[in-house]
């Protein structure tokens, strides 16, 4: 598999376990999301431990501050080697833009995606912080913002996915979580994507957590997603 689909969560409390879980799973079927909270406990040499391991790694740290700090955060994460970072579009112009100008020239330059509105946010909430023209137009707007600023593409949920597609194009790369085989549990996400709904819908790459890392046999629960997806891509 050339470009695997499928970024598995690596959302561990310690370097060890996220070690020795990656271990199980195989660079070639799919990559890997570091986020907050293991970047936190185990700090950047988990993550160029798991790039040596052959991963191509999303450093899920959702950058917001000033132009100047975030654009040396960019450089930093690049020096790493990962494959993908992210920032929040709500950063605003001159942030987005300092961010992908930070990451010009680099070799191996990762993708730069944005975070539009967080998913856990509802229309009270948003109003509540300024934004009045409701989630749908709000993730537009901010998308259509980091598309302007050269960004790469957003994270968005699969029910964005087709409009954002419609909207932004063929080449803008989505990222989609809140994805959930069809026989695997919810847990705690409320609105829940099967693998093949979630690509057909026009995301690039699916964000998958517990249904792989909480699985007795995450190797196996990876392959049928992917057959699950090349299998979906087969009958489009
Ligand atoms: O275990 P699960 O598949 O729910 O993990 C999903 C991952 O995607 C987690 O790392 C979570 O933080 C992240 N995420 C999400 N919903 C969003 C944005 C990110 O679940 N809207």
């Amino acid at each position: 598999m050339t470009d695997p689909r499928v970024i598995v969560a690596l959302d561990f409390a310690a370097e060890e376990a996220a070690l020795q879980f990656a271990g199980r799973l195989d660079p070639a079927l799919c990559r890997l999301k570091v986020g907050k909270e293991l970047f936190t406990a185990a700090g950047p040499g988990c993550v160029r431990k798991l790039v040596g391991m052959g991963f191509d790694v999303f450093l899920d740290l959702k950058f917001h501050d000033i132009p100047n700090t975030v654009a040396a955060a960019c450089k930093a994460a690049a020096r790493l080697g990962v494959w993908m970072l992210n920032v929040h579009a709500l950063g605003g112009r001159a942030m987005l833009s300092a961010a992908r100008e930070a990451l010009e020239g680099v070799d191996a330059r990762p993708k730069l995606i944005a975070v539009t509105l967080l998913t856990s946010m509802g229309e009270q909430d948003l109003r509540e912080v300024g934004i009045a023209d409701g989630s749908q137009q709000g993730v537009l707007r901010l998308a259509r913002l980091a598309q302007g600023c050269g960004l790469d593409g957003v994270v968005c949920s699969a029910q964005e996915a087709p409009m954002l597609r419609r909207e932004l194009g063929r080449r803008f790369c989505l990222v989609t979580p809140g994805i959930r085989p069809a026989e695997a549990a919810g847990d705690d996400q409320v609105r829940v994507t099967t693998p093949s709904d979630a690509i057909s819908m026009g995301s690039d790459y699916l964000v998958i957590g517990r249904p792989i890392t909480r699985s007795p046999d995450p190797l196996q629960a990876l392959r049928r997603i992917n057959q699950e997806i090349s299998l979906s891509g087969e009958t489009q």
